[in-house]
């Protein structure tokens, strides 16, 4: 009976230990977001029962390990009980207890973290191997995420390639982003700051620096920046060629199909693209001029190229200057 008594008084006392060391450490990033509190709310209610499991599995070991070792002498077995009732019903129905509150608290802070607003501002993410690329809904894209404080963001992220992750430490939340596949993070930063966004999947040579930088700003400053850049893209595309042509596929998410890199992907790639020979699947062979990758670009289905499907580029509501711009930026790439 003594030795549980004081095995039960330091079990509780390196319980409180463990948790208040833990706590004091500051191991977590500064909350950047309102998601942020719910998810270290929850971390800091697992922390407790793990803490308690900690000191409940090594006091006992190390107590019995120090005190009932073996002496000078002693060579027969230790005394042993077999079965206990009540301890298998406790030790059964304590964590099962446990389990189903800690469900419960889990998915509560899922639906949390989750919560939609339908005033948020959509951010179309883009990842590729091994960059970001972030477009605003006034049609200009930014390798820099700024966000206004105060504010929820859904960000509708898709790859172009592998699977990549959002990451942003500060706001706690993470979210896988797939080729070929639309999914969705809501953020709400809390605080004003400069964090950095990195790749949280294995995704190739340079994954470790696939980061860029997030700027939580006022609303002024955002409002300031967007209209800015707002500005410079509205001047870009009314400049026309190459440029304007490269601003336009990242808006349309040309890149989906079509690589720039060579690499094979739903559609031809628009590597050295122009004036080559492009084999077709009626067997005849033609010349990638202007002319026929205009033809292309207004119907994807009068020249098949070979070994590519019909019928899978959709139809994009283009004028002709923004044909005539993406044409001249693919002739940039021959
Ligand atoms: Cu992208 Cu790791």
């Amino acid at each position: 009976m003594r030795h549980i008594v004081v095995v039960g008084i330091l079990v509780i006392l390196v319980s409180f230990l463990t948790y208040f060391g833990l706590t004091a450490l500051g191991l977590m990033p500064v909350q950047g977001s309102v998601q942020a509190g719910y998810v270290d709310q929850l971390w800091n209610w697992d922390l407790i029962p793990l803490c308690f499991l900690f000191s409940i599995i090594m006091v006992p070991l190390v107590y019995s390990l120090i005190v009932f070792r073996r002496r000078p002498g002693e060579t027969g077995d230790g005394k042993y009980d077999e079965g206990n009732h009540t301890l298998e019903v406790t030790w059964t129905i304590v964590p099962l207890l446990l389990v189903t509150i800690y469900a419960y608290l889990g998915a509560y802070t899922l639906g949390k973290t989750r919560y939609a607003d339908p005033n948020a501002l959509v951010i179309n993410v883009t990842a590729h191997q091994w960059d970001w690329s972030f477009q605003y809904p006034e049609g200009f894209s930014s390798n820099e995420l700024h966000l206004p404080v105060g504010r929820q963001v859904l960000l509708e992220m898709t790859s172009l390639d592998v699977i990549h992750d959002f990451w942003v430490p500060q706001f706690r939340i993470k979210q896988d982003i797939l080729p070929g596949r639309t999914t969705e993070l809501r953020i709400t930063p809390d605080r004003l700051g400069n964090y950095t966004v990195a790749c949280s999947e294995l995704c190739g040579l340079r994954h470790a620096y696939m980061t860029r930088p997030v700027m939580v700003t006022s609303l002024q400053d955002f409002s300031a920046w967007s209209a800015q850049q707002s500005k410079a893209y509205a001047a870009l595309l009314a400049k026309g060629g190459p440029d304007a042509g490269k601003a336009i596929v990242a808006q349309e998410g040309c890149g989906g199909c079509h690589s720039i890199d060579g690499a094979r992907m739903t559609g031809p790639t628009w590597l050295h693209l122009f004036m080559s020979q492009v084999p077709l699947s009626d067997g005849r062979t033609v010349i990638a001029d202007k002319a026929y990758i205009i033809e292309s670009i207004k119907d994807p289905n009068a020249k098949i190229v070979a070994t590519f499907p019909a019928n899978v580029m959709p139809h994009f509501d283009l004028t002709d200057q923004q044909i005539a711009d993406i044409e001249s930026y693919i002739e940039t790439l021959k």
